[in-house]
């Protein structure tokens, strides 16, 4: 294990304190003044569609670019001015392979542990217990590039935990995974933040950020929503009816004069209900159109995230 750090900053602090965070890239504005703030031990997701700044705000916290204005302190510490204090609390996982492919996993692992100053024998017995942690054991003496793409995500994320950091980050840790493979990794990472770490990662797969304790919404460099899960959804209230008919832009016309206020857009149309299994059978008995395919559903993420931009979460960010 490696040495305990030279000093322990206040007793408690925040994981992540991030205040009036800006980052502009020439005239891009990644960053239009972020502030959130991720308490140890929380497992915490930053959600967002493609170009939304969570690989900047990633970066910012991992002391791999610096911002333009505001301050970002992790466990307390600046991510500019104590650079080099925290680089060693925390692991990090990025959307680029960042082990070596030609090296066997136990290898890729001894290696780390060498880089973060451990003996060789310290090396070794990390490396193997890091393996055995993460239940792949049996991948040890595998080249890497022989490995499927789970498993070398797998071993991605034991190369960050070789250090034991105290604070995991992950930026779309688990992109291009089939769903079985993004359900194991983030089980996996889950059974870390429940064992006392904490974790900040980035998605832009709704089902992924569930798994979090809470979410951040960010589009357009700025967070749009903030919550557990669940006061996410229920800020929606109620439920969600999805109708298909032979004639949508009538019965978009036939629900706004009764009434209800269907969402703009989509190929569906999509009602915000207090009640939407009571209110459905109406609907369906009086729309003057053929209805082909309706359904009542729970809010989702990707609702919420559609109700407050205008957008759904897979599309770009551009509007
Ligand atoms: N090095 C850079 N130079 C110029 N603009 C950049 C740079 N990096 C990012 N940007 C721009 O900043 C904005 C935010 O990018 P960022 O990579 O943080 O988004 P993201 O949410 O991670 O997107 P994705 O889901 O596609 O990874 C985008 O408009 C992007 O084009
Ligand atoms: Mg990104």
């Amino acid at each position: 294990m490696p040495n305990p750090p030279a000093r322990t900053p206040d007793a408690s602090p925040a994981a992540v304190d991030v205040r009036g965070l800006v980052k502009h890239y020439g005239s891009v504005e990644a960053l239009r003044g972020v502030d959130v703030r991720v308490e140890q031990g929380e497992m915490f997701a930053l959600l967002g569609p493609n170009g939304a700044g969570k690989t900047t705000l990633f970066s910012i916290l991992a002391t791999l670019r610096t911002p333009t204005s505001g301050s970002a302190l992790v466990l307390g510490r600046d991510v500019v001015a104590e650079r080099d204090a925290i680089r060693r609390e925390m692991g990090i996982v990025f959307q680029e392979p960042a082990i070596e492919q030609r090296l066997s996993g136990r290898d890729n692992l001894f290696l780390m542990g060498l880089l973060y100053g451990l003996t060789i024998a310290g090396a070794r017995k990390r490396a193997s217990e890091v393996l055995e942690q993460l239940g792949i054991s049996d991948l040890a003496d595998r080249r890497a590039q022989q490995l499927s793409g789970g498993q070398r995500r797998k071993l991605e994320l034991a190369r960050a935990l070789v250090a034991d950091p105290r604070i995991l980050f992950l930026d779309e840790a688990t992109l291009g995974l089939d769903v079985d493979a993004r359900r194991t990794f983030w089980g996996q990472v889950r059974s870390l933040a429940d064992a006392g770490r904490t974790v900040f990662f980035t998605t832009h797969y709704m089902e992924e950020a569930d798994v979090a304790d809470r979410i951040a919404l960010i589009d357009f460099g700025v967070i749009v929503a903030l919550g557990t899960p669940r006061e996410l959804k229920a800020r929606l209230g109620g439920g969600i009816v999805s109708l298909t008919t032979d004639d949508n832009l009538r019965a978009r016309a036939w629900l706004s004069e009764h009434g209800f206020e269907p969402e703009p857009g989509g190929q569906e149309i999509m009602l915000l209900h207090a009640d939407p299994a009571a209110v459905l059978p109406e609907l369906l008995r009086n729309l003057p159109v053929r209805v082909e395919r309706a359904e009542v559903h729970v809010p989702s993420l990707a609702d919420v995230f559609l109700k407050l931009t205008g957008r759904g979460l897979e599309g770009g960010s551009k509007p």
